[in-house]
């Protein structure tokens, strides 16, 4: 019962058991019409919608029904007191008192944990930003699965907005948990982010290959001349040996789409890009689906997957094609969403677990294994992270992560987006170091004495001074294992 009364804000909130358990219970009500008509009887959820839904939250409100409970809406958040400028962190916890638990979809990238840490009750994401939305993933993953008959080593390649769509993000790291290889097929200027490419190597030893697309290029249709080459990532899982097949060149990712390949397509996020005009046209390559263009055998046995809505990267001749599993998959949203509403709500073993209702609950901690270090000064470098908005609890903080002894980064625990600092102050000492210097602190800095800046100006505004001492190469030589000592 891992999920139980806890939020979901990240596809890392949801463990590979808890996965196999979901996709478990999802095959029960699947197979079992009126599966659980009662369990949720007096219990209420809360679907607090920022943007607009059609599939999100008809599914989860049609989950809950059918498990026999409620919703409470509010139809269009205008009509809410959003407008007389209350708080995300305010509206959570109004609508704690009313609920048993909010589902939440807001266009701020990290505001799901942000609201997760007011809630009283669990919190589930229903998209924020372009950062995640990790119950779409369940719905992707268990339509792989019903498809394919496993994840761990299918290749799946993700096509279209992966910079802006907040499932392809949520579903690289579910993919990458699961042992399954990706190829990256970005329309023009849509790449998936560095941060997350970084945490694919960093956190699940991903190894990143250029490729030329080969048959893939069909989905570029004729934005691709016979002549022209080009070039994708190819992101290979090897769990075990993945330092041995860096080192060999001549590994190399099957991007055939022979052997059964999925290919899930995105439309352009155009309402996350500002860049990009209204009708998307100022991308000139984006990757599209037809009969036509998978006319070749080759393409027999490939799956093709959308979040929808689709705009027109899938031609409605795919519709009655076999291959074409959109509609299957969105209607999947309800017994998968049905089987997680039962494990947050512990609504499965009795039908006398509803908690009751308890306005002056506490807040849910959140992802207490991260090691976070608080830096009021520090705001994080995305302009759409939440925290840019609003406040947390906690003012903004960090994982700070390194990706080799250099280079140190702040994540953000809201948004994940990383961001350079030049200097870390100790407010023990006042003194401050560069971003590569963190070796000339004299001792391990315990993380509430952290203090982050942007430029070495800030750390001077805010009262710090640059360090006496001159470095020696034995202090240089001390620097990863104090950044080490950090960071545990
Ligand atoms: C997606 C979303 O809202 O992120 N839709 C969904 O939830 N099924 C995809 C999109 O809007 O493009």
């Amino acid at each position: 019962m891992a999920l139980s009364g806890s939020s979901i804000v990240s596809i890392d909130d949801i463990s590979k058991g808890d996965l196999d358990e979901l996709f478990e219970l999802a095959d029960r009500i699947c197979a079992r019409p009126g599966f659980g008509t009662r369990l949720a009887s007096g219990v209420v959820a809360a679907t607090l919608f920022y943007e607009p839904s059609t599939r999100t939250r008809l599914s989860f409100e049609s989950a809950m029904l059918r498990l026999g409970g409620g919703n409470i809406s509010v139809a269009d958040v205008r009509s809410s007191s959003v407008t007389k400028g209350e708080t995300l962190a305010d509206t959570v916890r109004v609508v704690s008192g009313y609920a048993d638990l909010i589902v939440l979809r807001h266009p701020d990238d990290g505001a799901a944990r942000l609201a997760a840490e007011y809630a009283t009750v669990p919190v589930i994401n229903a998209g924020d930003g372009g950062h995640e939305h990790p119950t779409q993933t369940l719905c992707d993953l268990y339509t792989l699965r019903a498809q394919h008959g496993h994840i761990q080593g299918l290749t799946v390649a993700l096509c279209g907005d992966l910079s802006h769509g907040r499932t392809i993000h949520s579903l690289i790291f579910a993919l990458a948990r699961l042992g399954a290889n990706m190829v990256f097929v970005p329309g023009d200027g849509k790449d998936v982010p560095d941060h997350v490419v970084r945490r694919l190597r960093r956190d699940f030893g991903a190894v990143v290959q250029k490729r030329e697309m080969g048959e893939l290029r069909v989905l570029f249709g004729e934005a691709v001349s016979a002549e022209e080459k080009v070039f994708v990532d190819a992101i290979y899982m090897t769990p075990t040996e993945q330092n041995q097949l860096a080192l060999l060149p001549e590994v190399r990712i099957a991007m055939d789409a022979k052997s059964g390949m999925a290919i899930y397509v995105t439309r352009l996020q155009k309402e996350r890009d500002h860049q990009t005009s209204d009708d998307g046209l100022m991308v000139r390559r984006y990757p599209r689906v037809s009969k036509a263009l998978l006319a070749h055998s080759n393409f027999k046995d490939v799956s093709i997957l959308h979040p929808l809505p689709r705009v027109n990267e899938i031609s409605t001749d795919m519709d009655d094609d076999p291959r074409g599993l959109y509609f299957k998959q969105s209607a999947y949203g309800v017994p998968i969403r049905m089987a997680l509403l039962c494990k947050m709500l512990n609504l499965e073993d009795s039908q006398d677990l509803h908690r009751g209702w308890q306005p002056l609950r506490s807040a849910i901690p959140i992802r207490p294994s991260m090691f976070l270090v608080a830096s009021p000064d520090f705001a994080c470098t995305n302009d759409n992270c939440i925290t840019r908005h609003e406040a947390p609890r906690n003012r903004a903080y960090y994982e700070l992560i390194r990706d080799d002894v250099a280079v140190a980064r702040l994540r953000c625990a809201f948004c994940d987006v990383e961001s350079d600092f030049a200097v870390a102050g100790n407010t023990a000492s006042r003194t401050y170091f560069g971003q590569r210097q963190l070796h000339r602190m004299r001792k391990p800095v315990a993380p509430q004495h952290l203090r982050f800046f942007k430029t070495e100006q800030d750390a001077l505004d805010a009262g710090f001074r640059a360090p006496r001492r001159p470095v020696s190469a034995a202090q240089r030589h001390g620097e990863s294992r104090r950044l080490e000592a950090v960071q545990t």
